[in-house]
């Protein structure tokens, strides 16, 4: 670290990876492998494509599109997961760690979220999977809202840990667990009081934004996403956990494209699409903390640590610099777009 004034002005630190990002498949695929790959060494692809992927071969398949998707010169690794549907089977998700397939399997309670009809309908229907997943020491990644619609969307997520993950870690004491993009300080909470066995993953929108922002002047739905974003206490409590150097909270963008058209309708999806300004995002909200020392340990060594891999051996530097990101990228062969995020303040960090 160089210090120009008082702040550091760069920053060198091991090469981060994402370990939750939605990528798509076929020209969307096209369109976005490279923001991820140039940002990040390694991702953890979420398997909600139409039809979901559950079986070995379709993962291995769906890893080699990603590779070829992205281009030469890029070191690139995908880390694919398995779908979780009622009756998963435990052989197939057992084997599939064996031969290095899948990282991880990826819970989404049926309906909760883009691409989640075919997701799990009660704990009990994926009980003998979880317990190969449990034998094979492989980790859990878990959306955590209720999908009741009587439930405020604000409170899907502490119902979820309430009524669902809590009976669930009682039930199978040995099985690692991530709770995916956390929203709120019961999250937060939740993954500290469950200690190493337990991870937790944090979006840069997250946490750089409130729920405030989605009606800022109007309905703004590039700001929307699930889980919602919550009230600025929530934001607060992940900036705090993001930054505190606890090795169980770890970088997770959920970057999640979706077409210019899907987003500005009368029904419009859930996603945003972060990955060209991830990391500059994330030194942003470092910086405003004053922990970019924390930031290689959130983004480049806690993920690793808990999934059991080496942190990379690339350095990358990022600078204190005013960043432009490109506003929209293009989908190859149609006249669609996706919109990049935009904070409402401008970026200061860049690499
Ligand atoms: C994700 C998507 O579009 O696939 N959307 C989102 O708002 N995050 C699904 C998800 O992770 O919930
Ligand atoms: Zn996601």
């Amino acid at each position: 670290m160089s210090t120009a004034s008082s702040a550091p002005q760069t920053l060198t630190l091991r090469r981060p990876d994402d370990w939750h990002v939605h990528l798509r498949d076929g020209a969307m695929l096209q369109a976005c492998a490279v923001h991820t790959a140039r940002q990040f060494a390694r991702a953890v692809i979420m398997p909600n494509l139409v039809p979901p992927v559950t079986r070995i071969a379709e993962a291995a398949a769906y890893r080699d599109r990603i590779r070829k998707a992205v281009p030469a010169g890029l070191d690139f690794e995908p880390l694919m997961t398995c779908y979780l549907t009622d009756g998963a089977d435990p052989a197939e998700l057992a084997n599939g760690k064996q031969q290095g397939v899948w990282v991880a399997a990826k819970l989404y309670p049926a309906h909760a979220t883009t691409n989640s009809a075919h997701g799990v309908t009660s704990m009990d229907k994926i009980a003998r999977g979880l317990e190969a997943m449990e034998k094979a020491g492989m980790p859990l990644l878990v959306h955590g809202e209720v999908t009741d619609p009587e439930v405020d969307i604000f409170d899907r997520e502490a119902v979820f840990l309430d009524k669902v993950l809590a009976p669930l870690l009682r039930r199978h004491p040995g099985l690692k667990v991530v709770l995916e993009h956390i929203t709120t300080k019961e999250g937060v909470a939740f993954v500290e009081a469950n200690g190493p066995r337990m991870g937790g993953t944090i979006t840069p929108h997250h946490l750089n934004f409130n729920r405030n922002a989605i009606f800022k002047g109007g309905i703004r739905p590039h700001f929307y996403c699930l889980p919602i974003a919550k009230a600025e206490e929530h934001r607060l409590a992940l900036r705090r956990a993001a930054t505190s150097g606890s090795p169980q909270f770890f970088l997770g963008t959920d970057t999640a494209p979706h077409t210019v058209d899907t987003k500005e309708c009368a029904c419009g999806c859930a996603g945003i699409f972060n990955a060209p300004v991830a990391m500059q995002l994330y030194a942003q909200v470092f910086a405003e903390e004053g922990r970019l020392d924390a930031l290689e340990a959130f983004a480049s060594l806690n993920g690793p640590r808990f999934y059991g891999l080496p942190p990379n051996e690339a350095r990358i530097t990022l600078r204190a610099a005013p960043f432009e990101a490109p506003e929209r990228v293009d989908v190859p062969g149609s006249d669609k777009s996706v919109l990049v995020f935009r904070p409402d303040t401008p970026l200061g960090w860049t690499f």
